[in-house]
């Protein structure tokens, strides 16, 4: 069988010298024409992604919003700043949902907020209906967003707070939001399973809480109700007079007032929604639950922010994914004091793996630095091997354009060795995170640890592309299967390809600055590795690796 000495050869010249425990030397240029360059098109791409961002932050349209705060009802996103305690940073999922998903409609952050937020020193998932968003009723993406929330509680062992303000299902949609498993019937499902599994939950009524929504407050381990302006029925006034013809108030048939002393479904009445995040806040610190942030229980763990500025990212990272992005530039520019342990430097060098630190947690690292040969793929199932072993958290930085193909590489064994990997990372079972900081094709992707393999939380940077392959590529494959190919398809597929497209799908958890890709790490973390969570060393079992 052919052996590999090119690769081999090519890893003696390789012109990163650093020792295997140091801090990452630079190469970068600031003053080159190509980092100006790469600054413009970033630049570009962020000013596109703040300005959806800030647009979808605003929620509803003005109307909506004026009728709210008429109402004396607090804004959702206010809501939400009110519950977490200052200072302290929302990691917000996904604000992009939803983002030209419903030609009928625009539905800003998908009509639902959803984030992890420290409340009373705890780590907390946070879901907020956005009623100013076509009265914070279900689309197909809102009950896809509440369930990624739910998902985000689950894994990571968090309480989770819901701030309702929904008329429930929308109902031109119903036939995609209602029936399916993955539909509105799993947000109960999930909290039944959730509070077996010892996961707190508290619901703050806040609006309507029509139909399968009662659910909510009725699941919850306590429920506080905003009075007339929270109401939990399994049917409105108009409905039961339609049904029984009983004319009732929709006070007197599910107000704050009747079910916080009549009926039992709520827990705790609260004068307007200021009282009731104070209440909601007074459940959380009543929870009995570890105040255990990085920075709250090591106050003598301190942490050195990298050598290398994460601005110059903007610089580094390029809109065109066919250069080459140099990872140790972008590794220096999120670990600790930009130092990095390489494990199997010269080895496989196409992958990058090492340990390093994140805000003073230990993690190890997996980084694309070309294509996936079978060497490469080896040393990331090794490498992943021992962060399982371990319970070190793993940390995917992908720029991918897929595994090694044609004639020397399958006699190599590319398809049992990049199943090698692929099978590491599915059972690895430790917190993955995952940040696609340029492409991701192809099997790549399942590599390295793509929504499918449920890393914690996935980011994309704003030039970053997903796809089975690029436009231009799918084009030449369909013609040579013997189809007529027009300019359209490979528009179409450059722009399904896009980082919103993706987010606009919930198929990452956000579009993030490449500046601040630490700090979303950092809050990821904190997440993951905080409260009762106990990343147990050498729990992982792995499946079968093919020899
Ligand atoms: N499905 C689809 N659209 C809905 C909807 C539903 N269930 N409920 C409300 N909407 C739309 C309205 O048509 C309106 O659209 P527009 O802005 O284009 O005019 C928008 O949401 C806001 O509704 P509106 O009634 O003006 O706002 P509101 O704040 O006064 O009342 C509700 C909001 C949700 C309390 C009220 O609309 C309602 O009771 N809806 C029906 C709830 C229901 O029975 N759901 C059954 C769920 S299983």
């Amino acid at each position: 069988l052919p052996t590999t000495p090119r690769r081999t050869v090519a890893t003696f010249t390789t012109p990163h010298q650093s020792s295997s425990i140091s801090v990452i030397p630079t190469t970068v240029d600031t003053s080159s024409p190509e980092y100006a360059e790469n600054t413009k098109l970033m630049s570009e791409a962020m000013s596109r992604l703040e300005s959806l961002t800030r647009k979808a932050h605003e929620g509803g349209p003005p109307k909506a919003r004026e009728k709210h705060l008429a109402r004396k009802k607090m804004l959702p996103r206010d809501r939400v700043t009110a519950l977490i305690d200052p200072g302290t940073t929302f990691l917000e999922l996904s604000p992009l949902a939803g983002h030209e998903l419903y030609p009928e409609a625009e539905v800003p952050c998908g009509g639902i907020i959803t984030g992890v937020g420290v409340v009373e020193g705890v780590e907390c998932v946070i879901v907020a209906n956005d009623s100013t968003v076509k009265g914070g009723t279900y689309y197909p993406i809102t009950v896809k967003k509440h369930l990624r929330a739910q998902e985000v509680a689950r894994e990571n062992n968090l309480p989770c707070i819901y701030l309702v303000d929904s008329g429930g299902a929308n109902l031109p949609h119903q036939s995609d939001v209602f029936p399916d498993r993955e539909h509105f019937g799993r947000i109960f499902y999930n909290q039944a399973r959730m509070s077996a599994a010892g996961i707190p939950q508290i619901a703050v009524v806040m609006g309507p809480c029509t139909a399968g929504g009662a659910y909510v407050p009725a699941m919850s381990d306590e429920s506080i109700i905003v009075q007339e302006q929270g109401h939990i029925f399994l049917a409105g006034p108009p409905l039961v007079q339609a049904a029984t013809g009983e004319v009732v108030s929709p006070e007197e048939l599910g107000g704050g007032g009747m079910h916080s002393s009549v009926s039992g479904v709520t827990d705790y009445l609260a004068v307007d929604d200021g009282h009731a995040i104070v209440l909601a806040r007074r459940c959380v610190s009543n929870l009995n639950w570890p105040k255990k942030t990085a920075v709250a229980t090591v106050p003598a763990k301190t942490y050195e922010e990298p050598v290398h500025d994460p601005e110059e990212l903007l610089g580094i990272a390029s809109t065109n994914l066919r250069k080459p992005l140099p990872i140790h530039e972008v590794i220096a520019r999120i670990v600790d004091g930009s130092k990095f342990s390489e494990f199997k430097r010269d080895f496989g060098t196409t992958l990058v793996t090492g340990f390093a630190e994140i805000y003073g947690h230990k993690v190890g690292i997996v980084a694309n630095n070309g294509i996936l040969f079978s060497s490469s793929s080896l040393k990331g199932a090794h490498f992943i091997e021992l962060c399982a072993q371990r319970g070190i958290p793993l940390i995917f930085l992908q720029n991918i354009s897929g595994f090694m193909v044609g004639k020397d590489a399958e006699r190599e064994g590319i398809a049992k060795n990049g199943a090698k990997l692929v099978t590491a990372v599915a059972c690895a079972d430790i917190p993955k995170f995952t940040v696609v900081v340029g492409g991701s094709y192809g099997a790549g992707n399942y590599g390295m640890c793509g929504r499918a393999y449920s890393p914690r939380f996935l980011w994309m940077w704003p030039n970053a592309r997903v796809g089975v392959m690029g436009g231009e590529q799918l084009a030449k494959v369909m013609e040579m299967v013997g189809k007529e190919v027009d300019e359209g398809l490979k528009d179409r597929i450059e722009k399904e390809s896009d980082s919103v497209f993706s987010s606009a799908r919930l198929w990452d958890d956000g579009v993030i600055p490449p500046q601040h890709t630490r700090r979303y790490l950092g809050l990821g973390l904190n997440a993951a590795m905080g409260g009762r969570n106990d990343v147990r060393a050498g729990a992982t079992k792995f499946g079968v690796f093919r020899m």
